[in-house]
């Protein structure tokens, strides 16, 4: 013999089932999204240009030691040393140039046979439009190289998706005091 459910109990069940898939998709903690839907269109490439000053001397350093271990003393790679920076990034050379972001991060030095750092920081930008926008850097500088290649991870702002890479040079290093400028190119692709 076939039962049937009577006509309302059916009814309920539909809307308990239906429920419960509602449920579910409002759960769900994934999906499939068009770049168009959150304003994404054409990715472009754009190239920045800018100075780093990493002042260590004077009354006024933008990089500071924080850490150091045993054995820094005595490397000929100063292994272990940690600086922490939030160092101007202007236009041209001069210190006196117009600021244009701030690197904030650490490097640190992480070889123990040739002077090498390991550079950990954003650039946090502070003009036109780019104003507030970042990008994330994480890389290997062998400082004594004529020009080092650090990867572009990431980025915020108008630097969502952002991946690409930073060639440094050094453009003036004073040897007594460590002060130094580096002329950063950056090529970099995003929305
Ligand atoms: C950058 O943005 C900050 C915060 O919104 C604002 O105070 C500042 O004036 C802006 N700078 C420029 C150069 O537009
Ligand atoms: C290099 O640093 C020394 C020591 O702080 C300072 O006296 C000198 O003026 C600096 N040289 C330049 C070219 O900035």
């Amino acid at each position: 013999m076939v039962q049937t459910l009577p006509k309302h109990k059916c009814t309920i069940l539909i809307i308990l089932v239906f429920s419960f898939l509602q449920n579910g998709e409002s759960h769900k903690f994934s999906r499939n999204l068009s770049p168009k839907s959150l304003g994404f269109k054409k990715q472009k490439l754009s190239h920045i240009h800018f100075y780093f000053h990493d002042i260590v001397g004077g009354d006024h350093p933008t990089a500071m030691q924080v850490a150091r271990a045993a054995i820094t003393k005595t490397s000929h790679t100063a292994f272990g040393l940690t600086v922490m920076i939030d160092d101007p990034l202007t236009v041209g050379p001069e210190r006196t140039s117009k600021i244009v972001g701030r690197a904030q991060g650490i490097y640190a030095s992480v070889d123990l046979n040739q002077v090498g750092l390991l550079m950990a920081m954003n650039y946090v930008f502070l003009e036109g439009k780019y104003n507030g926008s970042t990008l994330s850097i994480l890389g290997r500088n062998s400082v004594f190289s004529p020009v080092r290649e650090l990867p572009i991870v990431g980025g915020s702002g108008l630097f969502r998706f952002a991946r690409g890479y930073a060639l440094a040079k050094t453009h003036f290093l004073n040897i007594s005091n460590g002060d130094a400028v580096v002329e950063y190119n950056v090529y970099v692709q995003h929305y």
